[in-house]
């Protein structure tokens, strides 16, 4: 037999979760954050967390003609956030440089890896990166190309399994060997350099002259700041190589060409990739 007094807790507690229930139905239904809300505010995208994650921005299509502003609204902390001054353990940032950071070209404070290649001096003298140079689409799923029926396929190129970006269309482009056998160099660049005046243009001011002819490079300033020091040139071309292999340029026909291709060549294409091919009236 029930007392009274359970009776009422029972009663009691039913109206405890009704009102819960309420308010958490309440909580749900908020309207969604805007996109203008989203670009005014402090980052907080409550429950729409996963709405933005799957934003189209982020895929094919979208993302081709996604500004860096509009990438930037929402992820504000990629040019914001710095390097810790001293690490957990105690190492100052200040004094460890790695090895990629050697180079007479190399200033400034250590920088974040976002910062490097779109803010700082080097960046905005010698390249115009956007974000969708290096992201042309992500999977939040899987992370892998072809993962779901709605996800971008298998045969994609825009991104490689467990990366954000594809590293050989983006990063190996300034970040390869330098191919010294095509050159006809003897040895490696920083052993042969003094041979050649420890100038790439000693060669190159006759040779593959039709060069970085591209959006996300500014050629001009390249040729000015590579004529009076040749890291500047060799950074790009094997003097920060992440990598053992070097990245097959597309070999422009250029004035004074020897009409054979050579057989390393023969598989060459003989334009930039077409997403970042200027239009021929704007090329120098
Ligand atoms: C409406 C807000 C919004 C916009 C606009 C947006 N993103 Fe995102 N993005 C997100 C959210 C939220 C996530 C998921 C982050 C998480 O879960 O850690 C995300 C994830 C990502 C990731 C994967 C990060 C990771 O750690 O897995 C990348 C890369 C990315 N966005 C790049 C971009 C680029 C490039 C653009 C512009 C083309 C862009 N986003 C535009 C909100 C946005
Ligand atoms: C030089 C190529 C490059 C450019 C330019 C670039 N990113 Fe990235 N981004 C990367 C790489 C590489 C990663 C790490 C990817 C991974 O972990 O698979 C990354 C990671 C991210 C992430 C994940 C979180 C993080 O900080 O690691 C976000 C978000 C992101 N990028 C957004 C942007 C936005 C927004 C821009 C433009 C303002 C941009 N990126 C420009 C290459 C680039
Ligand atoms: C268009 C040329 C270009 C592309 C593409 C490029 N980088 Fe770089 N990268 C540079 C230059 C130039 C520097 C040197 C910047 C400096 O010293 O200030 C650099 C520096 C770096 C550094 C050193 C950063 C530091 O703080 O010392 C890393 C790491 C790096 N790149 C990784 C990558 C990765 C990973 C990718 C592909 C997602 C990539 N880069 C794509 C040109 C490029
Ligand atoms: C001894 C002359 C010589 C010097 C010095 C030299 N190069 Fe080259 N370079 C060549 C020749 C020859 C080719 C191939 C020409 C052709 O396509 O037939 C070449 C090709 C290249 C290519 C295209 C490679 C490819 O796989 O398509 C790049 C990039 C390049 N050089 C950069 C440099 C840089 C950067 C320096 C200085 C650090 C430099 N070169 C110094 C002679 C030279
Ligand atoms: C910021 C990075 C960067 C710097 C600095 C740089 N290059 Fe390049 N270079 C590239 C990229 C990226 C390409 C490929 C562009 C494309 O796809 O057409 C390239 C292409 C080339 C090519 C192949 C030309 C062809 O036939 O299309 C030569 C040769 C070359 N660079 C020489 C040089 C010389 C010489 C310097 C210094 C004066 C130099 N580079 C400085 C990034 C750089």
């Amino acid at each position: 037999m029930e007392s009274p007094k359970t009776g009422i807790l029972i009663l009691a507690l039913v109206a405890v979760a009704t009102a819960v229930g309420a308010y958490l139905g309440l909580q749900v239904r908020q309207p969604p954050q805007t996109a203008k809300a989203v670009a005014q505010g402090p980052v907080n995208f409550g429950k729409d967390h996963l709405r933005a994650t799957y934003d189209p921005i982020h895929f094919k299509p979208a993302i081709e003609q996604a500004t860096d502003a509009q990438c930037l609204a929402c992820h504000r902390e990629v040019l914001e956030d710095k390097v810790r001054e001293t690490s957990p353990a105690g190492i100052k940032a200040a004094s460890s440089k790695a090895w990629y950071q050697q180079l007479s070209t190399y200033t400034g404070e250590q920088e974040t890896f976002h910062r490097r290649h779109l803010v700082t001096p080097m960046a905005k003298e010698l390249m115009n990166l956007s974000c969708t140079t290096c992201h042309q689409g992500s999977d939040p799923r899987e992370e892998a190309p072809g993962s779901s029926a709605t996800a971008m396929p298998q045969s994609t190129d825009a991104f490689t399994l467990r990366k954000q970006v594809n590293p050989e269309t983006t990063c190996l482009k300034c970040h390869g060997r330098m191919n010294v056998q095509v050159m006809g160099l003897p040895s490696p660049w920083p052993e042969s350099k003094e041979m050649f005046g420890d100038s790439c243009l000693t060669c190159h001011a006759a040779i593959r002259t039709n060069r970085h002819q591209v959006s996300y490079l500014k050629a001009e300033a390249i040729e000015a700041a590579g004529a009076k020091n040749a890291d500047t040139c060799y950074g790009c071309h094997g003097g920060r190589s992440w990598y053992r292999i070097n990245y097959p340029y597309p070999r422009h026909a250029w004035a004074g060409m020897p009409p054979e291709v050579p057989e390393w060549a023969k598989d060459r294409p003989t334009e930039s990739e077409a997403r970042f091919q200027l239009p021929v009236a704007t090329r120098k």
